[in-house]
Protein backbone atom coordinates (compact mmCIF):
# COMPACT_ATOMS: atom_id res chain seq x y z
CA UNK A 1 0.00 0.00 0.00
CA UNK A 2 1.76 3.46 -1.00
CA UNK A 3 1.96 6.02 1.62
CA UNK A 4 -0.56 8.27 -0.27
CA UNK A 5 -3.36 5.95 0.30
CA UNK A 6 -2.54 6.53 4.09
CA UNK A 7 -5.13 9.49 5.09
CA UNK A 8 -7.85 8.20 3.31
CA UNK A 9 -7.13 4.98 4.94
CA UNK A 10 -7.09 6.89 7.85
CA UNK A 11 -10.54 8.57 7.03
CA UNK A 12 -11.89 5.12 6.07
CA UNK A 13 -11.39 3.52 9.51
CA UNK A 14 -12.94 6.24 11.27
CA UNK A 15 -15.66 6.43 9.35
CA UNK A 16 -16.35 2.35 9.18
CA UNK A 17 -16.01 1.69 13.09
CA UNK A 18 -17.54 -1.92 11.95
CA UNK A 19 -14.79 -2.68 9.49
CA UNK A 20 -12.47 -2.02 12.80
CA UNK A 21 -9.46 -1.27 10.87
CA UNK A 22 -8.01 1.19 13.13
CA UNK A 23 -5.50 -1.31 13.61
CA UNK A 24 -4.63 -1.30 10.49
CA UNK A 25 -4.09 1.78 9.40
CA UNK A 26 -2.06 2.97 12.88
CA UNK A 27 -0.17 -0.19 11.43
CA UNK A 28 0.39 1.93 7.78
CA UNK A 29 1.91 4.87 10.38
CA UNK A 30 4.56 2.24 11.82
CA UNK A 31 5.51 1.10 8.91
CA UNK A 32 5.59 4.57 6.57
CA UNK A 33 6.36 6.89 9.19
CA UNK A 34 9.43 7.33 11.21
CA UNK A 35 9.76 5.29 14.04
CA UNK A 36 10.18 8.17 16.55
CA UNK A 37 7.30 9.80 15.50
CA UNK A 38 4.96 6.82 16.87
CA UNK A 39 3.91 8.89 19.68
CA UNK A 40 1.86 11.50 17.52
CA UNK A 41 0.13 8.10 15.14
CA UNK A 42 -2.91 8.16 17.57
CA UNK A 43 -3.50 12.23 17.73
CA UNK A 44 -3.27 12.54 14.02
CA UNK A 45 -5.55 9.94 13.63
CA UNK A 46 -7.82 11.68 15.80
CA UNK A 47 -6.41 14.64 14.21
CA UNK A 48 -7.83 13.37 10.74
CA UNK A 49 -11.21 12.46 12.14
CA UNK A 50 -12.15 15.17 13.70
CA UNK A 51 -11.15 17.03 10.04
CA UNK A 52 -14.04 15.05 8.32
CA UNK A 53 -16.51 15.61 11.30
CA UNK A 54 -16.20 19.73 10.74
CA UNK A 55 -16.03 18.51 7.04
CA UNK A 56 -19.94 16.61 7.52
CA UNK A 57 -21.09 19.85 9.59
CA UNK A 58 -20.11 22.22 7.19
CA UNK A 59 -21.60 20.30 4.25
CA UNK A 60 -24.39 19.24 6.14
CA UNK A 61 -26.99 21.25 4.28
CA UNK A 62 -25.20 21.25 0.49
CA UNK A 63 -25.48 19.14 -2.37
CA UNK A 64 -22.03 17.10 -1.81
CA UNK A 65 -22.31 16.31 1.59
CA UNK A 66 -19.27 15.02 2.25
CA UNK A 67 -19.81 11.36 1.97
CA UNK A 68 -17.47 8.68 2.81
CA UNK A 69 -17.85 6.96 -0.61
CA UNK A 70 -16.02 9.52 -2.57
CA UNK A 71 -13.48 9.66 -0.14
CA UNK A 72 -12.63 6.38 -0.44
CA UNK A 73 -13.52 5.62 -4.50
CA UNK A 74 -10.80 8.56 -4.90
CA UNK A 75 -8.03 6.35 -4.49
CA UNK A 76 -9.61 3.09 -5.11
CA UNK A 77 -9.09 3.86 -8.71
CA UNK A 78 -6.24 5.29 -8.50
CA UNK A 79 -7.57 8.50 -10.34
CA UNK A 80 -8.28 11.30 -7.56
CA UNK A 81 -9.80 14.21 -8.58
CA UNK A 82 -8.80 18.18 -7.49
CA UNK A 83 -12.26 19.64 -6.97
CA UNK A 84 -13.27 22.72 -4.93
CA UNK A 85 -14.65 19.77 -2.29
CA UNK A 86 -11.67 17.39 -2.09
CA UNK A 87 -9.29 20.59 -1.98
CA UNK A 88 -11.48 21.56 1.43
CA UNK A 89 -11.26 17.50 2.12
CA UNK A 90 -7.28 18.40 2.18
CA UNK A 91 -7.49 21.50 4.57
CA UNK A 92 -9.83 20.49 6.91
CA UNK A 93 -7.56 17.14 7.49
CA UNK A 94 -4.73 18.78 7.61
CA UNK A 95 -6.02 21.80 9.85
CA UNK A 96 -7.45 18.92 12.14
CA UNK A 97 -4.06 17.04 12.36
CA UNK A 98 -2.04 20.31 13.34
CA UNK A 99 -5.04 21.32 16.10
CA UNK A 100 -5.09 18.27 17.94
CA UNK A 101 -1.59 18.23 17.89
CA UNK A 102 -0.65 21.56 18.91
CA UNK A 103 -3.92 20.87 21.88
CA UNK A 104 -1.77 17.57 22.89
CA UNK A 105 1.05 19.71 23.43
CA UNK A 106 -0.20 22.74 25.26
CA UNK A 107 -2.22 19.91 27.69
CA UNK A 108 1.13 18.39 28.57
CA UNK A 109 0.49 15.25 26.12
CA UNK A 110 3.96 15.48 25.02
CA UNK A 111 7.30 15.12 26.91
CA UNK A 112 9.04 16.99 24.24
CA UNK A 113 6.81 19.90 23.76
CA UNK A 114 5.62 22.42 25.66
CA UNK A 115 3.67 25.86 25.45
CA UNK A 116 5.44 28.44 22.99
CA UNK A 117 7.32 30.38 26.05
CA UNK A 118 9.67 32.39 23.02
CA UNK A 119 8.23 35.66 23.73
CA UNK A 120 7.21 35.19 27.27
CA UNK A 121 8.26 38.87 29.23
CA UNK A 122 8.55 41.07 26.46
CA UNK A 123 6.18 43.82 25.81
CA UNK A 124 3.58 42.59 23.40
CA UNK A 125 1.58 46.43 23.20
CA UNK A 126 0.71 48.91 24.96
CA UNK A 127 -0.29 48.08 28.28
CA UNK A 128 0.31 43.94 28.02
CA UNK A 129 2.98 41.88 27.98
CA UNK A 130 3.63 38.48 26.55
CA UNK A 131 2.61 35.56 29.27
CA UNK A 132 0.73 32.74 29.99
CA UNK A 133 0.28 29.76 27.92
CA UNK A 134 0.46 30.32 24.17
CA UNK A 135 -0.51 27.10 22.09
CA UNK A 136 3.18 25.78 20.54
CA UNK A 137 1.38 25.88 16.83
CA UNK A 138 5.36 25.69 15.30
CA UNK A 139 5.22 22.40 16.63
CA UNK A 140 1.83 21.41 15.76
CA UNK A 141 2.79 22.60 11.82
CA UNK A 142 5.74 20.73 11.82
CA UNK A 143 4.85 17.32 12.90
CA UNK A 144 1.18 17.24 11.23
CA UNK A 145 3.06 18.47 7.96
CA UNK A 146 5.64 15.48 8.32
CA UNK A 147 2.79 12.81 8.57
CA UNK A 148 -0.23 14.58 6.58
CA UNK A 149 2.25 16.11 3.26
CA UNK A 150 4.06 12.78 3.38
CA UNK A 151 0.68 11.26 1.93
CA UNK A 152 1.44 13.01 -1.38
CA UNK A 153 4.09 11.05 -3.31
CA UNK A 154 3.43 12.66 -6.29
CA UNK A 155 5.18 15.44 -8.42
CA UNK A 156 2.58 16.17 -10.57
CA UNK A 157 -0.02 19.14 -10.58
CA UNK A 158 -2.59 17.03 -8.27
CA UNK A 159 -0.09 16.43 -6.07
CA UNK A 160 1.08 20.11 -6.22
CA UNK A 161 -2.99 21.29 -5.52
CA UNK A 162 -3.28 18.89 -2.72
CA UNK A 163 -0.21 20.21 -0.83
CA UNK A 164 -0.76 23.33 -1.28
CA UNK A 165 -4.39 22.99 0.00
CA UNK A 166 -2.85 21.03 3.04
CA UNK A 167 -0.90 24.13 3.59
CA UNK A 168 -4.12 26.63 3.49
CA UNK A 169 -5.36 24.38 5.81
CA UNK A 170 -2.64 24.88 8.31
CA UNK A 171 -2.31 28.38 7.43
CA UNK A 172 -6.26 29.06 8.71
CA UNK A 173 -5.40 27.64 12.34
CA UNK A 174 -2.57 30.36 12.57
CA UNK A 175 -4.81 33.19 10.96
CA UNK A 176 -8.27 32.18 13.16
CA UNK A 177 -6.02 32.08 16.70
CA UNK A 178 -6.81 34.98 19.12
CA UNK A 179 -5.18 36.69 22.05
CA UNK A 180 -6.26 36.18 25.20
CA UNK A 181 -5.72 38.46 28.20
CA UNK A 182 -5.57 37.95 32.03
CA UNK A 183 -5.44 41.53 34.18
CA UNK A 184 -3.19 42.51 36.73
CA UNK A 185 -2.85 45.68 38.79
CA UNK A 186 -3.60 47.13 42.09
CA UNK A 187 -6.95 45.79 42.85
CA UNK A 188 -8.16 44.26 39.39
CA UNK A 189 -7.04 47.99 38.16
CA UNK A 190 -6.10 46.08 35.15
CA UNK A 191 -3.62 48.53 34.18
CA UNK A 192 -1.70 46.12 32.57
CA UNK A 193 -2.27 42.41 30.92
CA UNK A 194 -0.42 39.42 30.44
CA UNK A 195 -1.77 37.39 26.95
CA UNK A 196 -1.23 34.89 24.92
CA UNK A 197 -2.66 33.45 21.79
CA UNK A 198 -4.76 30.39 21.63
CA UNK A 199 -6.23 28.21 19.38
CA UNK A 200 -10.15 28.77 18.59
CA UNK A 201 -12.92 26.54 18.78
CA UNK A 202 -12.17 24.28 15.92
CA UNK A 203 -15.64 24.84 14.46
CA UNK A 204 -14.19 28.34 13.69
CA UNK A 205 -11.53 26.69 11.20
CA UNK A 206 -14.48 25.31 9.90
CA UNK A 207 -16.35 27.81 8.86
CA UNK A 208 -13.13 30.26 8.16
CA UNK A 209 -12.51 27.34 5.42
CA UNK A 210 -15.98 27.19 4.11
CA UNK A 211 -15.61 30.20 2.77
CA UNK A 212 -12.05 29.60 1.32
CA UNK A 213 -14.15 26.55 -0.34
CA UNK A 214 -16.72 29.09 -1.34
CA UNK A 215 -14.16 31.53 -3.23
CA UNK A 216 -11.86 28.84 -4.13
CA UNK A 217 -10.21 29.32 -7.95
CA UNK A 218 -9.39 27.35 -10.70
CA UNK A 219 -5.79 26.39 -11.13
CA UNK A 220 -4.92 27.76 -14.84
CA UNK A 221 -2.03 25.76 -16.65
CA UNK A 222 -0.32 26.35 -19.68
CA UNK A 223 -1.54 23.47 -21.84
CA UNK A 224 0.63 23.63 -24.34
CA UNK A 225 3.88 23.40 -22.25
CA UNK A 226 2.07 20.73 -20.16
CA UNK A 227 1.55 18.64 -23.21
CA UNK A 228 5.47 19.05 -24.25
CA UNK A 229 6.35 16.49 -21.95
CA UNK A 230 9.25 17.74 -20.84
CA UNK A 231 9.76 17.62 -16.91
CA UNK A 232 11.43 21.05 -16.62
CA UNK A 233 8.99 22.66 -18.69
CA UNK A 234 6.18 20.65 -16.93
CA UNK A 235 7.15 21.86 -13.31
CA UNK A 236 7.79 25.59 -14.78
CA UNK A 237 4.21 25.73 -16.05
CA UNK A 238 3.14 24.45 -12.37
CA UNK A 239 5.30 26.81 -10.94
CA UNK A 240 3.97 30.14 -12.62
CA UNK A 241 0.10 28.51 -12.37
CA UNK A 242 0.68 28.81 -8.36
CA UNK A 243 3.02 31.96 -8.75
CA UNK A 244 -0.42 34.11 -8.35
CA UNK A 245 -2.43 32.02 -6.02
CA UNK A 246 -2.06 33.18 -2.29
CA UNK A 247 -1.06 30.35 0.05
CA UNK A 248 -4.45 30.94 1.97
CA UNK A 249 -6.84 30.35 -0.89
CA UNK A 250 -8.07 27.02 -2.01
CA UNK A 251 -7.49 25.76 -5.49
CA UNK A 252 -8.84 22.83 -7.82
CA UNK A 253 -8.23 21.34 -10.84
CA UNK A 254 -11.49 20.08 -12.34
CA UNK A 255 -15.00 21.65 -12.38
CA UNK A 256 -17.37 19.59 -9.58
CA UNK A 257 -19.31 16.57 -11.07
CA UNK A 258 -23.09 17.23 -11.23
CA UNK A 259 -23.98 16.23 -7.50
CA UNK A 260 -27.43 16.38 -7.94
CA UNK A 261 -27.72 13.03 -9.65
CA UNK A 262 -26.46 9.82 -8.78
CA UNK A 263 -23.52 8.45 -10.34
CA UNK A 264 -21.51 5.48 -9.25
CA UNK A 265 -18.55 5.81 -11.16
CA UNK A 266 -17.86 8.57 -9.05
CA UNK A 267 -19.63 7.30 -5.70
CA UNK A 268 -22.07 9.73 -5.19
CA UNK A 269 -25.30 9.36 -3.91
CA UNK A 270 -26.95 12.38 -5.36
CA UNK A 271 -29.70 14.21 -3.30
CA UNK A 272 -32.76 11.90 -3.98
CA UNK A 273 -33.80 10.92 -0.67
CA UNK A 274 -31.70 13.53 1.42
CA UNK A 275 -33.18 15.57 4.00
CA UNK A 276 -33.68 19.31 4.25
CA UNK A 277 -35.03 21.86 6.56
CA UNK A 278 -38.38 24.59 6.15
CA UNK A 279 -40.28 26.71 8.12
CA UNK A 280 -38.05 26.31 11.45
CA UNK A 281 -38.06 29.72 13.23
CA UNK A 282 -34.27 30.31 14.14
CA UNK A 283 -32.56 28.49 10.75
CA UNK A 284 -29.74 30.35 8.98
CA UNK A 285 -30.31 31.80 5.40
CA UNK A 286 -28.22 28.83 4.54
CA UNK A 287 -30.68 26.08 6.02
CA UNK A 288 -33.68 28.25 5.08
CA UNK A 289 -32.74 27.33 1.54
CA UNK A 290 -31.13 23.97 1.72
CA UNK A 291 -34.63 22.55 0.06
CA UNK A 292 -34.40 24.69 -2.87
CA UNK A 293 -30.64 23.65 -3.14
CA UNK A 294 -31.14 19.87 -2.49
CA UNK A 295 -34.52 19.57 -4.12
CA UNK A 296 -36.30 22.17 -6.42
CA UNK A 297 -32.83 22.75 -8.27
CA UNK A 298 -32.18 19.50 -8.62
CA UNK A 299 -35.56 18.84 -10.25
CA UNK A 300 -36.87 16.88 -7.29
CA UNK A 301 -40.09 17.86 -5.22
CA UNK A 302 -39.92 18.40 -1.48
CA UNK A 303 -41.66 15.28 -0.01
CA UNK A 304 -43.06 16.08 3.84
CA UNK A 305 -43.03 13.29 6.59
CA UNK A 306 -45.26 13.62 9.62
CA UNK A 307 -43.47 11.58 12.47
CA UNK A 308 -44.57 10.88 15.65
CA UNK A 309 -41.62 11.32 18.56
CA UNK A 310 -42.27 10.23 22.11
CA UNK A 311 -40.54 11.86 24.96
CA UNK A 312 -40.95 12.34 28.59
CA UNK A 313 -42.68 15.27 29.81
CA UNK A 314 -44.73 16.85 32.30
CA UNK A 315 -41.61 15.76 34.65
CA UNK A 316 -42.53 15.91 38.76
CA UNK A 317 -40.07 15.66 41.30
CA UNK A 318 -41.92 13.56 44.45
CA UNK A 319 -40.75 13.22 47.77
CA UNK A 320 -37.87 11.84 47.83
CA UNK A 321 -36.22 11.14 45.35
CA UNK A 322 -37.73 10.30 42.03
CA UNK A 323 -38.84 12.27 39.20
CA UNK A 324 -41.58 10.74 36.90
CA UNK A 325 -42.47 12.03 33.82
CA UNK A 326 -44.97 11.19 31.51
CA UNK A 327 -44.83 10.09 27.90
CA UNK A 328 -45.83 12.53 25.00
CA UNK A 329 -46.13 11.84 21.32
CA UNK A 330 -45.09 14.84 19.59
CA UNK A 331 -46.00 14.86 16.18
CA UNK A 332 -42.68 16.51 13.80
CA UNK A 333 -42.51 17.55 10.11
CA UNK A 334 -39.79 16.52 8.35
CA UNK A 335 -38.74 17.46 4.45
CA UNK A 336 -36.93 15.22 1.86
CA UNK A 337 -36.18 15.05 -1.55
CA UNK A 338 -38.14 13.03 -3.49
CA UNK A 339 -38.58 11.88 -7.31
CA UNK A 340 -41.41 14.29 -8.81
CA UNK A 341 -42.48 11.54 -11.15
CA UNK A 342 -44.34 10.10 -7.98
CA UNK A 343 -46.85 12.87 -8.49
CA UNK A 344 -48.98 14.08 -11.39
CA UNK A 345 -48.41 17.83 -10.99
CA UNK A 346 -51.20 19.83 -13.50
CA UNK A 347 -47.85 22.55 -14.28
CA UNK A 348 -45.40 21.72 -16.85
CA UNK A 349 -42.34 20.96 -15.88
CA UNK A 350 -40.19 24.00 -15.49
CA UNK A 351 -37.01 21.63 -14.48
CA UNK A 352 -33.51 23.16 -13.80
CA UNK A 353 -32.18 19.89 -13.43
CA UNK A 354 -28.46 19.66 -14.17
CA UNK A 355 -28.53 23.40 -13.62
CA UNK A 356 -24.94 24.21 -10.87
CA UNK A 357 -24.29 26.99 -9.27
CA UNK A 358 -22.19 28.20 -6.19
CA UNK A 359 -23.77 30.23 -3.87
CA UNK A 360 -22.38 32.00 -1.27
CA UNK A 361 -23.36 31.39 2.32
CA UNK A 362 -23.80 34.85 3.91
C1 LIG B 1 -4.46 14.19 22.01
O1 LIG B 1 -5.75 14.77 22.12
C2 LIG B 1 -6.79 13.94 21.69
C3 LIG B 1 -8.07 14.73 21.72
O2 LIG B 1 -8.13 15.57 22.81
C4 LIG B 1 -6.83 12.70 22.55
O3 LIG B 1 -7.85 11.84 22.12
C5 LIG B 1 -5.48 11.98 22.44
O4 LIG B 1 -5.47 10.88 23.28
C6 LIG B 1 -4.36 12.92 22.80
N1 LIG B 1 -3.08 12.26 22.54
C7 LIG B 1 -2.21 12.00 23.48
C8 LIG B 1 -0.95 11.34 23.06
O5 LIG B 1 -2.42 12.24 24.66
C1 LIG C 1 -20.74 10.10 -14.10
O1 LIG C 1 -19.64 10.96 -14.15
C2 LIG C 1 -18.82 10.77 -15.29
C3 LIG C 1 -17.59 11.66 -15.12
O2 LIG C 1 -17.95 12.97 -14.86
C4 LIG C 1 -19.62 11.11 -16.52
O3 LIG C 1 -18.83 10.92 -17.66
C5 LIG C 1 -20.84 10.20 -16.57
O4 LIG C 1 -21.67 10.58 -17.66
C6 LIG C 1 -21.65 10.31 -15.29
N1 LIG C 1 -22.70 9.32 -15.28
C7 LIG C 1 -23.96 9.63 -15.00
C8 LIG C 1 -24.93 8.50 -14.97
O5 LIG C 1 -24.32 10.77 -14.77
C1 LIG D 1 -31.62 31.17 17.68
O1 LIG D 1 -30.30 31.28 17.24
C2 LIG D 1 -29.53 32.17 18.01
C3 LIG D 1 -28.17 32.30 17.38
O2 LIG D 1 -27.81 31.17 16.64
C4 LIG D 1 -29.46 31.64 19.46
O3 LIG D 1 -28.70 32.51 20.25
C5 LIG D 1 -30.87 31.52 20.01
O4 LIG D 1 -30.83 30.92 21.30
C6 LIG D 1 -31.72 30.65 19.10
N1 LIG D 1 -33.11 30.67 19.56
C7 LIG D 1 -33.83 29.55 19.68
C8 LIG D 1 -35.24 29.71 20.11
O5 LIG D 1 -33.38 28.44 19.45
C1 LIG E 1 -45.01 20.68 -21.74
O1 LIG E 1 -44.28 21.62 -22.50
C2 LIG E 1 -43.74 21.09 -23.70
C3 LIG E 1 -42.90 22.18 -24.38
O2 LIG E 1 -42.42 23.08 -23.44
C4 LIG E 1 -44.87 20.63 -24.60
O3 LIG E 1 -44.31 20.07 -25.79
C5 LIG E 1 -45.70 19.62 -23.88
O4 LIG E 1 -46.81 19.25 -24.66
C6 LIG E 1 -46.18 20.15 -22.54
N1 LIG E 1 -46.88 19.11 -21.81
C7 LIG E 1 -48.04 19.30 -21.16
C8 LIG E 1 -48.59 18.13 -20.47
O5 LIG E 1 -48.59 20.38 -21.17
Amino acid sequence: MGPCQLLTSLVLCMCCHFLSSTAWSVNNFLMTGPKAYLIYANSVQVGAQSGIQECKHQFAWDRWNCPETALQLSTQNGVRGATRETSFVHAISAAGVMYTLTKNCSMGDFENCGCDDSKIGQMGGKGWVWGGCSDNVQFGEKISKQFVDALENGHDSRAAVNLHNNEAGRLAIKATMKRACKCHGVSGSCSIQTCWMQLPDFRDIGNYLKVKHDQAQKLEMDRRRMRSGNSADNRGAIADAFSSIARTELIYLEESPDYCTKNKSLGLQGTEGRECLQGGKNLSQWERRSCRRLCHECGLRVEERRMEVISSCNCKFHWCCTVKCERCTQVVTKYYCARRDKVRRPQNSTRKSGKRHHVQRT
